[in-house]
């Protein structure tokens, strides 16, 4: 493994969550009003539940100001579905966060807008700590393999294997979005620091590639390996092929 990336190993999901709030929580105490980036998706929901626990017992998260990785489009804010609703539900309203920023599904104009979030995050500042999941094929925000890592915010066809890993979350699935807008690799790799998190035996070969494989824009997350530091919380099965 490489200098820059720490591994925890946890036995399972739900000890990856709370290693990862413990981290998490760790980062917001040394920048309390510092810029988060959050990720959604099943990988980060055991986190956030452990980070509403830690605020029903006084730990403060809400200084910070937080930007997500992506949206769907179009998709409403009020649908279930969109990453806004997610966010609402499991870590603005829980954290009693306001200073929040995600995306715009509903954009008349989605390459404005991407140029729009671009310039927001610009203007933040540092983020502190970018959180990340990992798709089965290696992409990071809505970044997905390609001929070139995407620099900048972009408005980005989903792959067919990601439509339909993220159906089983619609009640159907011709109801997935084909398209995102996704912060690019910039901004990612522009964070002081990264926590990424791997949970099941599907991610484990993955996982593996964008750790310990060439780097290659075919698997977006190999380029964390450039990244000065990396901070990996995987639970034993997503950690087996490392
Ligand atoms: C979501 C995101 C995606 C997910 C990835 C893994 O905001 O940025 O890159 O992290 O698709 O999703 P799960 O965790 O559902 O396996």
């Amino acid at each position: 493994m490489l200098r820059n990336i720490t591994l925890h190993i946890t036995e399972d999901y739900a000890a990856m969550g709370r290693k990862a709030a413990e981290i998490f929580a760790g980062a917001v105490k040394e920048s309390p009003a510092g810029v988060f980036g959050f990720a959604t998706g099943s990988t980060p929901e055991g986190l956030y539940k452990e980070l509403a626990k830690m605020h029903a017992t006084g730990t403060r998260f809400d200084g910070i100001t937080t930007f997500n990785l992506d949206e769907y489009h179009p998709i409403q804010p009020g649908n279930t579905q969109s990453y806004h609703y997610y966010m609402k539900e499991r870590v603005f309203g829980p954290l009693g966060i306001k200073n929040t920023h995600v995306p715009d599904g509903e954009a008349t104009d989605p390459l404005a807008e991407c140029a729009r979030y671009e310039a927001r995050l610009t203007a933040a500042g540092e983020m502190a700590m970018q959180i990340l999941g990992i798709g089965h094929n290696g992409h990071i925000g809505f970044n997905e393999p390609g001929e070139a890592f995407a620099r900048l915010a972009s408005y980005v066809p989903l792959t067919p294997s990601t439509i339909e890993a993220n159906a089983r979350l619609f009640e159907d699935p011709a109801m997935v979005p084909r398209h995102a807008l996704t912060i690019g690799i910039h901004a990612i790799m522009m964070a002081k620091r990264i926590l990424l998190l791997a949970s099941g035996a599907g991610k484990a070969d993955i996982l593996a590639r964008a750790l310990q494989g060439p780097i290659t824009p075919q698997v977006p997350a190999s380029i964390l390996q450039l990244h000065p530091c990396v901070t990996v919380v995987a639970d034993q099965a997503a950690a087996a092929g490392l």
